[in-house]
């Protein structure tokens, strides 16, 4: 994020006696990309940001993933990882049940009621895209409030803590959080996620052809301030051989101790809502719904949209190989066009890996045939390595789409 924010109690210079009403001092932490090379922030805090008093083992979820093999796509049905009132009793960071996976990047899935734990992945950045409810994301940064349609950016070893629940603002008590579960997908890169590229200037900003600008992009509130003494925070980090492993580290004072911070690099929000399409006389192709990129992958989104306006127009899109991706769709709103008559719905996913050509089910082709506007919300993510099934997606697995092009399930 090349955005300077500022909140709270700073000192005018950095790196300088920054000093407490009681005439003690602060202590100042640089949190920053790419060894001091590249976006950074500095937080001021109350406590010494480094005290651990314990660390221990933690278990972060069953990780383990099994290969496409033989090669099928496949519709995965998220909705039915947490039939029921399940989510009562589940929270948006324990409770991920992974989907798919690869070296690069995890996606999973979560239908929560519970307030988190104290977490941050130091594996690498988080995009969760929330399907449906609200809540609020307490970080050291500040408090975001998250509703249906955010993506929430989660830099790389930002410490926070999820609270399903609308209205739940920085107080940490739950709000309506009985009525309806915060349901999270979830993308974990091992790298970092940001903006593409392309969209921005050579010194960070948002170009006019982009989709979206800086004024889309939401940053936290006022720090959240809390206190307490023996702090549990769980650690999602790497071990040396690239496996995702967990420390449950017990902080000496409360790590929402942070009294102001400024600079580049923060959590922040952006909304679908706020993506706005761009369409063409003939069918666009997939770049131009992108939202974001990371190490090994990419993120786009098709929100509803005017369709193609040439008069021989064919809406839906061809039949694509897309030899070097394996392609991941979540439809989370509207009505899918291309899929109708797959049995795909709201909380569906789709893997269509490199090596299976794709494209409209049967009639599909025929039915778009002088439409003007599609009426769906899907969140896509594309990787460049093949993707794996997690326990999640493979308990998920629908196990008949492979051969609905051919007219059989
Ligand atoms: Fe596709």
């Amino acid at each position: 994020m090349p955005h300077y924010r500022s909140f709270g109690d700073i000192p005018p210079k950095r790196h300088t006696q920054h000093r407490r009403p009681d005439g003690g001092l602060y202590y100042e932490e640089l949190m920053g990309e790419e060894g001091f090379s590249s976006d950074s922030s500095l937080l001021y805090h109350t406590g010494v940001p480094s005290a651990i008093v314990d660390a221990m083992t933690w278990e972060p979820g069953d990780l383990a993933t099994t290969p496409n093999h033989p090669l099928k796509p496949r519709h995965l049905r998220l909705h039915d990882l947490f039939p029921g009132e399940d989510w009562k009793a589940v929270d948006p960071v324990t409770g991920r049940r992974l989907v798919l996976g690869n070296a690069e990047v995890r996606i999973s899935y979560v239908a929560a009621g519970e307030t988190s734990p104290l977490y941050r992945n130091a594996a690498g950045d988080e995009c969760v895209y929330v399907e449906a409810g609200a809540g609020t994301v307490q970080t050291v940064f500040g408090a975001l409030p998250v509703r249906a349609g955010d993506y929430v950016i989660l830099p790389r070893s930002t410490t926070h803590r999820w609270i399903p629940g609308r209205g739940s603002g920085d107080s940490g008590v739950s709000g309506d959080s009985g009525r309806e579960p915060l349901r999270c997908y979830v993308i974990e890169a091992n790298s970092h996620i940001a903006p593409p590229q392309r969209y921005l200037s050579r010194y960070g900003q948002f170009l006019e052809h982009a989709p979206y600008c800086e004024r889309d992009l939401h940053g936290p509130g006022e720090p959240v301030r809390e206190t307490g003494t023996d702090v549990d925070v769980l650690v999602k980090h790497r071990s040396a051989r690239g496996e995702i492993v967990g420390t449950r580290y017990v902080y000496a004072t409360h790590p929402f101790d942070v009294v102001g911070w400024d600079g580049c690099l923060y959590p922040y929000t952006f909304n679908v809502g706020d993506f706005e399409p761009i369409t063409g006389r003939v069918h666009q192709p997939p770049p131009v719904h992108q939202v974001f990129e990371g190490g090994g992958f990419v993120i786009c989104n098709f929100v509803p949209r005017k369709v193609d306006y040439h008069p021989l127009s064919v809406p839906v899109p061809y039949y694509h190989s897309n030899v070097d991706s394996d392609e991941v769709m979540f439809y989370c709103g509207g009505d899918y066009e291309a899929r109708k008559g797959s049995g795909i719905g709201p909380g569906s996913v789709s893997l269509h890996p490199g090596g299976h050509s794709h494209g409209p089910q049967p009639g599909a082709v025929e039915r778009s045939l002088g439409a003007e506007f599609f009426d769906e919300l899907a969140v896509m993510v594309d990787t460049f390595r093949p993707l794996e099934l997690g326990e999640g997606g493979s308990a998920a697995d629908d196990g008949g789409y492979a051969w609905t092009w051919a007219g059989q399930r």
